[in-house]
């Protein structure tokens, strides 16, 4: 190892060293260094006697699984790794290079933050980073590892990017540190509760994996690299391949007989999959919707489902832009989207109304309608009010819509429908509790099933459950050359509710 490296300082606080980082992402001996001579300019606050080797951060381009990739990675060793007007220079650069050749781009954060004697050096340093990362954002894939500290603005580079990783124990990630929190608002919290790995994986949803070290990160960043197209121009058509055959004849098994019942609805998802194919993006957080990778015969689609299992699968905000997010991924990346539905509708109340379940759910609905890559849906349960329209229906634009036949598609569930239809009847009637259970038996047998939506073609078809992998690939590959016409409207682009 190259004398220049301090392994042993870094090793001390139970971190791998920035190179040994690089080491392990790429593909053995394919790393090629850029700008190793660069170190700072800076005179003030004794400076003038510091040397910075590479300014701090390793910046370069190597090979994963023999595919091209920019990255760099900060050395907290050096100034703790603190960004300098070389140093945001650097990683600016190498942004610059992966739009240029059209490869993705990994960072990997370990860092103090602005370096303090540069002043608003530094600052600018930060500003050119997050113009870079919003002009590769939908280009090329950037995905961002939170190896050590990541504080004040530096934040915003991991934010503007597609897939953040942290690890547990050595990473935390805050706009403003424990200190000042203290100062400010007197509340005592620690660095882990302010933005620790599973702070971040589960409640604040800034961080799609979560790894308890080092060694399994990296090699799960291959494992997406594997799966995902390197650039926006990439297209793995479904045309070209033929259907591989799973058996499926279990996959009924999943759903309980009961409709109230829950189930795992990941289980139905991998059964659809080939075997060990599905990546799920962001599993902690907003667990009543699953999104991630998988393929079908080998080709690549995006998957979005309701989770019954968790929240009986209901859309809340965090769900909601969740699932836009994923949406809109991979939509910019030409990527198919298959959803599951199984949901109950939006979550009712208070909290949600005031947390503004109307801009987030709208999100959804947007993120949906805007997709022009194929998306196809497959109702598996319920699929009621508002939630049945944001989940990928006909109205949005789905190309295909399926429905097993245990689905369910209405306007609210049985009992709460009998409840506002015959609340003034009910309160007169002498067997109440018989009354209200016949019409519930009456509105069950009438609506909740998938036949009227078929009848009107909301549904393409219904379809067994065993036949449903072959269903979508042949839809898939049906669609294999989709190109949405345009509707020329000549605008800019549209306004998102963000
Ligand atoms: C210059 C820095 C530095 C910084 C750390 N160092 N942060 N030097 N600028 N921002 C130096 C330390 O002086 C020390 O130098 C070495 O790096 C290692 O730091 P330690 O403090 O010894 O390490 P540790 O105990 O592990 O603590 C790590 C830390 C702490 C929690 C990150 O260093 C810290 O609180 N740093 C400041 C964080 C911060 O407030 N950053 C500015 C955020 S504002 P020696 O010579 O002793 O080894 C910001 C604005 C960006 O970033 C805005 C963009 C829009």
């Amino acid at each position: 190892m190259d004398r220049r490296y301090d392994l042993e300082k870094q090793h001390k606080k139970g971190k791998m060293h920035a190179i040994e980082r690089i080491q392990k992402l790429l593909d053995a001996n394919s790393f090629f260094e850029i700008g190793q001579e660069v170190t700072h300019h800076c005179k003030d606050f004794g400076m003038d006697t510091i040397i910075t080797p590479y300014d701090g951060v390793i910046t370069g381009y190597g090979t994963v699984d023999g595919k091209k990739v920019c990255i760099y990675a900060q050395d907290f060793t050096i100034m703790g790794g603190s960004l300098g007007k070389q140093h945001g220079e650097k990683i600016s650069g190498i942004i610059e290079l992966a739009i240029k050749a059209k490869c993705p781009l990994i960072g990997i954060n370990d860092s103090g933050g602005a370096r303090i004697q540069e002043g608003v050096h530094a600052l600018a340093g930060y500003g050119k980073i997050f113009y870079y990362n919003t002009k590769a954002s939908g280009y090329i894939p950037q995905i961002s590892v939170i190896a050590g500290p990541c504080a004040g603005g530096a934040v915003y580079s991991p934010g503007l990017t597609d897939f953040v990783f942290m690890i547990d124990d050595i990473s935390n990630m805050f706009v403003t540190g424990p200190k000042v929190v203290k100062t400010v608002t007197n509340e005592d919290v620690t660095p882990d509760q302010l933005g620790g790995a599973f702070m971040h994986a589960s409640k604040s949803g800034v961080v799609h994996f979560r790894h308890n070290e080092e060694g399994a990160c990296y090699q799960q960043i291959r494992k997406l690299l594997q799966a995902i197209p390197h650039n926006n121009e990439l297209t793995d058509t479904f045309c070209s391949r033929s259907y591989e055959h799973k058996d499926q004849n279990s996959i009924i098994n999943i759903l309980p007989i009961q409709s109230n019942r829950t189930y795992d609805m990941k289980k139905i998802v991998t059964s659809c999959m080939d075997d060990d194919s599905f990546i799920e993006v962001h599993s902690e957080f907003a667990k009543n919707i699953v999104v991630g990778f998988g393929k079908i015969s080998g080709c690549l689609i995006g998957v979005i489902a309701n989770q019954p299992a968790f929240l009986a699968g209901v859309l809340d905000c965090d769900a909601s832009d969740k699932a836009a997010r994923f949406i809109r991924y991979c939509d910019a990346f030409h990527i198919p989207i298959v959803t599951f539905t199984d949901v109950p509708g939006f979550l009712p109340g208070l909290s949600q109304e005031e947390k503004g379940i109307i801009r987030h759910g709208a999100k959804l609905l947007y993120a949906y309608s805007e997709a022009t890559v194929p998306k196809i849906n497959v109702i598996i349960r319920k699929a009621y009010g508002g939630a049945y329209i944001a989940m990928s229906s006909k109205h949005l634009g789905a190309d295909f819509v399926y429905a097993w036949p245990t689905a369910e598609i209405a306007v609210m569930g049985a009992e709460g429908a009998i409840d506002v239809l015959y609340h003034q009847q009910l309160t007169k009637t002498e067997n109440k509790e018989q009354v209200r259970k016949q019409k519930i038996n009456e509105y069950e047998e009438k609506f909740l099933n998938p036949t009227i939506a078929a009848q009107h073609g909301y549904i393409d078809a219904i379809i067994e459950p065993e036949q449903t992998r072959k269903i979508i690939f042949d839809s898939l590959k049906m669609l294999g050359n989709k190109k949405e016409a345009s509707m020329q409207m000549n605008k800019k682009h549209g306004n998102i509710p963000l």
